[in-house]
């Protein structure tokens, strides 16, 4: 089928474009500038330079690429200062999320083309009460954290209005697998510490296994959310000193909640210690799924190669 991504130029949309271009789909894919373009039309795609914002550009590209599916991956978090106003970090990404999404939908009514997917998450949205791994079932948090609140909202409007659209919600873990992974430098400087008692659940995902379900979610009929996770949620204080470990840096540092609050904000705190993750038993039964890194623990050893987990290395030795 002909496929039109947004956000193709990038981490998720680099490796989704060449693997839907092996499997035989026709891609346009997106980006705002023309370096992007440049890297996008390399994998062999056809390009619009598009600003997702511009809803009549939008409908333009999409009424004259005629594609028979949109897949939306676009997102402005490369080059943020994470700080301790998410929400303003998230801004962009935010009116991405809303506008951009609605421009999107908007044109693929007016272009008759009725398979969508659209980029949302996982780790961290779901009810914070109750069991630490939540499946698509599970409510999510309906009382954020403040400083949360609008990006929240954004990815609450864009899982409703993909799905109200009748196409399919990919609720992706946090994304690894990069040299430029947003938690390299701050893992490796020791600035990402362990929270109180680090009990906050996050769910991974490798990018290669991220695009490889957005190819399957292409095939899906029908609206569907789906968690797009690896097989082992973790809590915090399990999985950061992997991290660490695996990019050779020292063990994380340990913080009280008071501090991490002052110091990091709400988001913060919430994520370290309240966080749930997610279950991938229904992306990988009706889209017939698997991810090849199921663990973080491999999968970091994998991406980052300093050093295999320690429990791994002791399983091969035993
Ligand atoms: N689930 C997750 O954990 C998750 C999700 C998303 C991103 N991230 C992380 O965030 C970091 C940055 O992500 P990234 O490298 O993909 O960069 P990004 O800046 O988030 O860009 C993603 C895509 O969106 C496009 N885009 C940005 N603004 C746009 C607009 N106004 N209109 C249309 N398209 C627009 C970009 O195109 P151009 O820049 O070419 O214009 C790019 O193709 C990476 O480390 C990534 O792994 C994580």
């Amino acid at each position: 089928m002909r496929v039109f991504v947004a956000g193709a130029s990038g981490a998720i949309g680099s490796r989704l474009v060449p693997r839907l271009i092996e499997q035989g789909h026709d891609v346009i894919g997106t980006s705002t500038s023309s370096e992007g373009a440049e890297r996008v039309r390399a994998f062999g795609a056809g390009v619009r330079e598009l600003d997702l914002l511009d809803a009549r550009a939008v409908r333009r590209a999409v009424l004259e690429t005629e594609p028979d599916a949109i897949v939306h991956q676009a997102t402005a978090l490369a080059n943020v200062n994470f700080s301790r106003n998410f929400d303003r970090v998230f801004a962009q990404t935010n009116r991405l999320r809303i506008e951009g999404t609605d421009a999107l939908l908007a044109a693929a009514r007016a272009a008759g083309v009725w398979r969508f997917v659209g980029q949302s998450y996982a780790s961290g949205r779901y009810i914070r009460e109750g069991g630490w791994v939540k499946t698509e079932r599970d409510p999510l948090d309906a009382a954020p954290v403040p400083s949360m609140r609008e990006s929240f909202a954004a990815m609450r409007h864009l899982d409703e209005a993909v799905i109200d659209a009748g196409g399919v919600v990919l609720r992706y873990g946090g994304f690894y697998g990069d040299a430029g992974d947003g938690l390299v430098e701050p893992v490796r400087k020791r600035q990402f510490p362990i929270v109180g008692d680090g009990a906050g659940v996050t769910s991974f995902i490798h990018l290669d296994d991220a695009a490889a379900a957005t190819v399957l979610a292409l095939e899906h009929v029908g609206p569907g959310i789906f968690n797009v996770v690896d097989d082992e949620p973790a809590p915090v204080r399990q999985w950061l000193p992997e991290m660490a470990k695996a990019l050779g840096a020292e063990p994380p540092r340990h913080v009280p909640r008071w501090l991490a609050r002052v110091v990091a904000g709400d988001a913060a705190v919430m994520m370290g210690t309240e966080s749930r993750g997610a279950s991938n038993e229904k992306a990988k039964r009706e889209l017939g799924w698997e991810p090849s890194h199921p663990s973080w623990r491999d999968g970091f050893a994998a991406a980052y190669g300093v050093s295999r987990p320690r429990e791994a290395a002791e399983a091969s030795a035993a």
